[in-house]
């Protein structure tokens, strides 16, 4: 009798169990199936109306329309992203093919067009196809790109990525579950199990006691001594390690008030390191420019070229940063006049040596002849810029064992060079030898 009451028993428990990880598989499926199919099911509405092919669009468009008209901002034509919502295509067609021709007719939009731009008036295009404008129209009417929110997102267009990491993150939690109740269900077999077995009488082997693994690991005294050495060997390591990286900020790379690219200005556009840093020739400090010295060239430069952006960077964020450089130093644009309201850029000071130590750029940079690139890296790569250098007591020493002086051409040498050559005996001087490693000449 006792053991039909077990069987239900199991099997009520089975049952349920199965039942349980039917709702939630069909649970997580339903989840992953609708963000899967609903974005697909809605493509870009106004492309697929034109049936154009935006990318030959494009091309057309640089080709013909870009010396006058921008996508998203007014040039010397409007702004023609979405122009296809203002007019039909029998329109521009007719516009594009000849405007002057529609504004003469009457066309009353045409006219109010022509009118708002202080009546310019716009290049006849006879020898564009509709075929042609049609891909035009595709390329203006892609929805604006929006800047690249992180390097590595990369995502497939059309399927959200983050809807996907929902999913997955469903799934997961869903083969959790299953586990979880496997595990259960396993218990309660097991019990159920043990429960039958008493019943019809059998013994069930009570577990042996073995000695548990660290007591038998603490008895055995040569592991221990050689897990102790290895583990207090590591903790220097790493304590040492530790110490060594205190005050060491390599790499240091931090986010500034304006994203100014030196790859662009000094990479790109060549510009001498030295116009923008000039005290590094002649004293103490390298210094950052005033904004003064960047509205030399940006009184004139406002955006920059489309062949500028990068993946990481779109050519409206750049030209945004310029805008910033504007409010900062309070340039409007369109009058092109100084206001007079000023907000002062605060850089974020990279470089930094402790206040003990001397350091000189000119010694460096002039007497010495050392190019910046030496110490600060191939900076006219960075588009952040950063420390290159450890700046550690130990970098400056090094390089000091290492680098002769140019002693040509500096009568201020000539004198010492005698003497200090006969002394070590050599032809050539290291900075070393000549007093390099002399504690006073780097701390005050
Ligand atoms: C020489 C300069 C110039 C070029 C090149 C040019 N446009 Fe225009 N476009 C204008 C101007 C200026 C206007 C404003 C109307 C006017 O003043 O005639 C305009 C207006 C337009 C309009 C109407 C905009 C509105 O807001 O209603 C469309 C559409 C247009 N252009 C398309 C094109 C296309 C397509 C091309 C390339 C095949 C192109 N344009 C090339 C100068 C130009
Ligand atoms: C057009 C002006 C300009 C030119 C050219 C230029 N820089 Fe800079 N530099 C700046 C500005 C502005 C900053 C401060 C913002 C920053 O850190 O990015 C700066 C920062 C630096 C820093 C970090 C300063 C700190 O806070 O420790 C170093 C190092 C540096 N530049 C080296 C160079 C070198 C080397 C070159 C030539 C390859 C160069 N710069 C060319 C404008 C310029
Ligand atoms: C010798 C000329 C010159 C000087 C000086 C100069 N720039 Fe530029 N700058 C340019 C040019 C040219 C571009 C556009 C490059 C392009 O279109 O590829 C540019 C682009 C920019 C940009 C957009 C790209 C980027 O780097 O993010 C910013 C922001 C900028 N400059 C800020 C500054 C600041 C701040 C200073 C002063 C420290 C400065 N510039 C000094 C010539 C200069
Ligand atoms: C021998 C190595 C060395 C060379 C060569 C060198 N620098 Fe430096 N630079 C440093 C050190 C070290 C600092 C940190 C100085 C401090 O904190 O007092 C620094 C700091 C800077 C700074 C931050 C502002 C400042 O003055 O402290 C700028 C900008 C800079 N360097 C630009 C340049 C440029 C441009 C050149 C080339 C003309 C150059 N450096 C050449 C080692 C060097
Ligand atoms: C890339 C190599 C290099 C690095 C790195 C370097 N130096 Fe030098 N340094 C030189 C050379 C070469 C001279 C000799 C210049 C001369 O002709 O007077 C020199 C000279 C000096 C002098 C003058 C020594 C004298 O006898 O009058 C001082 C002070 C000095 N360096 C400080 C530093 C400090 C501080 C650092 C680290 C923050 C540093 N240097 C990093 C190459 C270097
Ligand atoms: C070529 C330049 C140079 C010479 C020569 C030099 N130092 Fe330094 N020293 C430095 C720099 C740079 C630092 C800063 C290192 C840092 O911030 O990590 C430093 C840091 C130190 C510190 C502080 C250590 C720390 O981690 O904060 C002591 C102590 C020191 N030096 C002692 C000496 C003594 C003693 C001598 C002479 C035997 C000497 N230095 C010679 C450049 C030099």
């Amino acid at each position: 009798m006792k053991k039909v009451g077990n069987h239900n028993s199991i099997s009520r428990k089975l049952y349920l169990g199965l039942g349980l990880m039917l709702i939630f598989s069909l649970n997580s499926f339903a989840q992953t199936a609708v963000p899967a199919v609903a974005p697909a099911a809605t493509p870009p509405a106004a492309v697929a109306t034109q049936g154009g092919d935006a990318a030959k669009g494009k091309e057309l468009f640089n080709a013909n329309c870009a010396a006058c008209h921008k996508l998203d901002a007014k040039a010397t034509g409007p702004m023609l992203r979405g122009i296809s919502a203002k007019h039909d295509m029998a329109w521009i067609y007719k516009w594009v093919h000849n405007s002057s021709d529609m504004i003469k007719s009457g066309d009353a939009a045409a006219v109010k067009v022509f009118e708002e731009n202080n009546k310019s008036v716009m290049t006849a295009f006879p020898q564009l196809t509709e075929a042609d404008i049609n891909d035009i129209i595709a390329y203006t009417s892609e929805p604006k790109a929006e800047a690249p929110v992180a390097a590595g997102t990369a995502s497939v267009p059309g399927t959200g990525g983050n809807d996907s990491s929902i999913s997955n993150n469903v799934i997961l939690g869903a083969l959790a579950l299953v586990m979880v109740m496997l595990v259960v269900m396993l218990f309660l077999v097991n019990n159920v199990l043990t429960k039958v077995a008493k019943a019809n009488g059998i013994e069930v082997a009570p577990k042996t006691p073995t000695t548990p693994i660290w007591k038998a690991f603490a008895r055995n005294q040569f592991l221990v001594l050689v897990t102790s050495i290895f583990l207090l060997l590591s903790g220097a390591y790493f304590v040492y390690g530790f110490l060594m990286q205190v005050g060491v900020d390599q790499d240091y790379e931090p986010i500034q008030p304006i994203h100014y690219s030196h790859r662009i200005h000094a990479g790109s556009n060549g510009i001498s390191c030295k116009y923008c840093h000039s005290s590094a020739r002649v004293s103490k400090n390298a210094g950052i420019p005033s904004l003064n010295v960047c509205m030399n060239c940006h009184k004139n430069i406002s955006e920059v070229s489309d062949t500028t952006a990068t993946p990481d960077h779109s050519k409206a964020f750049y030209d945004g940063e310029i805008q910033k450089l504007y409010t900062a130093v309070g340039w409007d644009q369109a009058t092109q006049k100084y206001t007079g309201k000023t907000q002062p850029v605060k850089w974020v000071r990279i470089h930094n040596l402790p206040d003990f130590v001397y350091f000189n750029h000119s010694q460096h940079v002039t007497v010495a002849g050392i190019e910046c690139q030496t110490c600060h890296g191939p900076v006219q790569t960075y588009e952040v810029q950063k420390q290159f250098a450890p700046l550690t007591m130990g970098w400056c020493i090094n390089c000091h064992r290492k680098t002769e002086v140019k002693m040509e051409g500096n009568d201020y040498y000539t004198k010492i060079h005698e003497e200090l050559s006969k002394k070590y005996g050599v032809d050539k001087l290291t900075a070393a030898q000549m007093g390099g490693l002399e504690c006073g000449k780097c701390h005050y």
